[in-house]
Parts: structure tokens; sequence; C-alpha cells
């Protein structure tokens, strides 16, 4: 019996698979249920005791190289069949894919959420193509107010009853809101805004703002005042001042325009802020009685304030571009240099 393993594993040793065919036959043959291996098994219990260890070690040593070589081959044949798996190197370097990089807008944008989150203010957001009421009415604007101007608004249709344009602010989303909320309100509405103007370095016909809205009981000009000095500080550094300067919107009383100190050239003067020392960067002003009511909030119990900016504006100071055409022409070459924070 021992010769015979040993002839076995001699033969084993000695194997060459050419074919998937042979090293299937070779398989059988040695392996299989009824293979050679399987019988010497079988026959074991034949094998005089004191011979037992001997013969059981060397069946088992047949056993793995016959398992060895039929794994060897297994491989073998299988890397002939696709060549590229052999040459396929894991190790190279990939190809480099070029990452994008966020929108200065969006930068911005995302900064001013960021500001006023922390001091509990929520996002809203709602339609770019509104009706008169949310746009216009509601806002307290007169019919003939000039805003409503085909000058100013791209009007989309006119059901003959009421017109539906594209949104000219996202106070509109305001209105929607204090429409459906119980006071008190903290929300900001981000989004872009359309007006017809004349496309050039300073205007454009689509722009970006964030407004923002509070109403509680006992909101006052102070409250708006302080909300607008933390904004600045946190935007354009603690050092900063800020100015309100009387104005007029149809859906504030009062209202007012905010500057803050030219950071280009700490108020001296420059060609930056026009030699004033301060930079013009939203309105506001506490929410209209009228505006209120329209919206079914109480004006006798509740009052608030609204700021409005441009995101384009705030950007153009941050990172001094003065082309607003800029920010929608996609050139990777100016996209590319902002890194975003948020
Ligand atoms: N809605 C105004 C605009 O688009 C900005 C604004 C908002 C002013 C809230 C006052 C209060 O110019």
């Amino acid at each position: 019996m021992q010769e015979k393993i040993k002839e076995l594993l001699s033969e084993v040793e000695g194997f060459k698979a050419e074919s998937k065919e042979q090293l299937e036959e070779f398989r059988i043959n040695l392996l299989g249920s009824k293979g050679k291996i399987k019988g010497l098994f079988a026959d074991f219990k034949n094998v005089p005791n004191e011979q037992k260890k001997e013969v059981g070690q060397l069946i088992n040593t047949l056993k793995l190289k016959a398992q060895d070589k039929l794994d060897e081959f297994k491989s073998k044949l299988a890397g002939g069949e696709s060549s590229t798996a052999n040459d396929l190197d894991l190790t190279r370097t990939g190809t480099p894919i070029k990452l994008g990089s966020r929108h200065p807008i969006s930068i911005v944008r995302n900064e001013i959420i960021d500001i006023f989150s922390r001091i509990g203010f929520t996002v809203s957001e709602g339609p770019e193509v509104e009706d008169d009421w949310h746009n216009f009415s509601a806002l307290n604007f007169p019919p003939e107010h000039p805003a409503r101007d085909m000058q100013d608004t791209f009007f989309v249709e006119s059901d003959g009853e009421e017109d539906i344009a594209l949104r000219t602010h996202t106070s509109s989303v305001q209105v929607r809101i204090m429409e459906n909320t119980e006071p008190p309100i903290r929300t900001l509405s981000p989004g872009r805004v359309y007006r017809n103007e004349a496309i050039s370095a300073r205007a454009h016909c689509f722009f970006h703002q964030v407004e923002g809205l509070y109403i509680a009981e006992k909101v006052s000009f102070a409250d708006l005042k302080q909300t607008l000095m933390y904004f600045a500080k946190e935007m354009f550094g603690e050092e900063t001042k800020i100015r309100l300067r009387p104005s007029y919107f149809p859906f504030t009383e009062p209202s007012a325009e905010m500057d803050v100190s030219c950071s280009v050239c700490n108020s001296k003067g420059c060609n930056v802020c026009k030699y004033t020392g301060y930079l013009e960067i939203m309105g506001c002003g506490m929410v209209d009685p009228n505006v209120l009511e329209n919206c079914g909030i109480d004006s006798k119990k509740y009052t608030g304030f609204a700021f409005g900016m441009g995101v384009e504006r705030i950007a153009m100071l941050k990172y001094k571009v003065n082309d607003l055409r800029l920010y929608s022409e996609g050139d990777i070459r100016f996209l590319e240099q902002f890194k975003a924070a948020f």
C-alpha cells in the first residue's frame, strides 16, 4: 500500500494540466468521491496497527499535495483566460478627478444664514414665480406704485384679475410665512429674485437676497439695530461700525438703509466707498401694521422688524469682485478661486 501511495505522490508532483478538462479529470481521478484517495482511506482499515501512523500521514500528504496542484492550475488556467487580469497594476495612481468648488454666492449666502441661525433664525423658502398678492399687494404696495411698473418686474401672465410675475424680492416668502404661522416668527428667506434691468457690471436681471423677519410681542427698533450690528460685526469684523439712514419701503415704517464702515480703507475714504467711508448693504425697518393685518396677524399685539440684503453686494465687498456679470458666466477660472468655509 505504501508503494502505491508513493507512486501516486510522484504522479501528483509531476502533474501538469494544459486544459481545464485535464484538470477536471485529475480532480475526479484523485479527489473525487470515487477517486483514488477516497479508495485509500477505505483500505486504511486493513492496514496493520503498527503501520497505521505512517500510512495515515502518507495519505494525508498525498491529499494535500493533490489539492495544492488543483488550486495551482485552477488559478493558472483562469489567469490565462483574461490576460488583462495579470497586467492590471492596482498600485498605480488613478486619474485625478477634478473637484468642483462652491459658488461664491452660495458661500456668502451660507455664511449669512450661519450668522443669523446662531441667534435663532430659521430658513424659509418659497416660489420664484409669484402672484401679485404675495409680491406686492400684501406688502402694502398701492396699485400705482412705481415698483409694479414693467421697468422692474418680469410679468409671466395676467389672468385679468391678478398678475403672475417673477418675484422681485423674497419678502414674498415672508408674506407666506406670516399667513401660515402664529408669532413669534424668526426666519430668513434666502433666494433668487428677478428685476427687469439691463445687464451691466453694476446691475443684473437676477440676483440673490437674504431677507429676515422677526415678529413677536414688544419687538422694537432697538432690537433691529442690535441684531444688525451683531450681523455686521460677525460678517465684516469686530471693529465694523454701522449707520442707519432714514429711507422708504411700502412695507416698513419707519424704514432705514444700513451702511457699514468701509473695510477697504478703514473708513478713511477710497474709491470703493466713493470717499464716504461707508457702504450701503441693506434695507430694513419695522413691519408696517397694515402688512401684519394683511397676513392675519394682530398688529395691536405683535410688532416686528424686517431686513433684506443682496448677496452679490456682500460678496462684492468680501471678495472685491466689482463686476456682477462674473457671478453668472460660469467661468471656471473665476469660480475656482473661492474656497468654501461654509
Ligand atoms: N424687500 C426690499 C428690497 O428688495 C428689502 C427690504 C426688506 C427692506 C425688508 C426693508 C425690509 O429691496
